[in-house]
């Protein structure tokens, strides 16, 4: 992928999630209270991880909040500054800032543990190995890393959300895939749940994933 094309299809998904963050904070808000085992999974990466946590790509926040409330010491990142804003609004004790998880302004082995919620997705293909090495980079050597995604082989494309008009694409992985990824990219992969597909009223239902790995020492 060229240069021109990351910046066209970063500007793309900025723009998107800047024009729907309201309506799509609105609609998610009680989306963990109604997931048990999303919120097994967070808590088991709570119970995990150790020392600062970055969840990149963290929308309106609320999967930071609730890793907050269980005593992570956390923050989040987003490319979006409308959902920034939103979120620094929403969260007020939790430090939110524009960024993109491709480059994070983070010191090399900063940090006990990164939460990307559904936020790889928005990750072409070919630049998913750049920045799993990018989550590397910044994690301690033994760190946690999270990940949660749709499964499937294929890109869904929206032209529309929420009654607005945007370009977005959702891409689906299959686990396998990312463990071998994530393998490639020096992490060991420790834990996968994947859930039977269960009806949204966003999209047709689809299985969801959360991998568990960890920085090789
Ligand atoms: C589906 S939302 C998930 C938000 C949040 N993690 C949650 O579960 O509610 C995807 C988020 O990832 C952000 N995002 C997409 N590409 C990104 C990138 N390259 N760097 C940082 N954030 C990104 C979007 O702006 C959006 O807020």
């Amino acid at each position: 992928m060229t240069l021109d094309r990351e910046a066209a299809d970063r500007a793309a998904t900025r723009a998107g999630y800047d024009a729907i963050a309201p309506a799509y904070a609105e609609h998610f808000r009680d989306e963990l209270a109604g997931s048990p085992l999303d919120r097994a999974v967070l808590g088991a990466f709570a119970e995990l991880v150790e020392g600062e946590v970055l969840e990149v790509g963290s929308g309106p926040g609320g999967v930071t909040a609730h890793l907050h409330g269980l005593g992570v010491r956390v923050r989040g990142v987003d490319l979006s500054p409308a959902m920034v804003e939103l979120a620094r609004r929403e969260h007020p004790g939790i430090g939110f800032a524009v960024g993109d998880m491709a480059a994070l302004d983070v010191a090399d082995a900063a940090l006990g543990g990164v939460v990307a919620w559904y936020s790889l997705i928005h990750v072409p293909a070919p630049e998913l190995p750049a920045v799993l090495a990018e989550f590397r980079r910044v994690l301690a050597p033994g760190g946690r890393l999270l990940l949660a995604f749709q499964v499937g082989d294929d890109v869904s494309h929206h032209d529309e959300a929420f009654g607005h008009r945007v370009s977005l694409d959702f891409r689906r992985m299959q686990p396998d895939d990312v463990a071998s990824l994530l393998g490639d990219a020096g992490f060991d992969v420790t834990a996968r749940v994947v859930r039977a597909p269960e009806q949204t009223s966003l999209a047709a239902p689809v299985p969801q994933a959360a991998l568990l790995a960890r920085r090789r020492r």
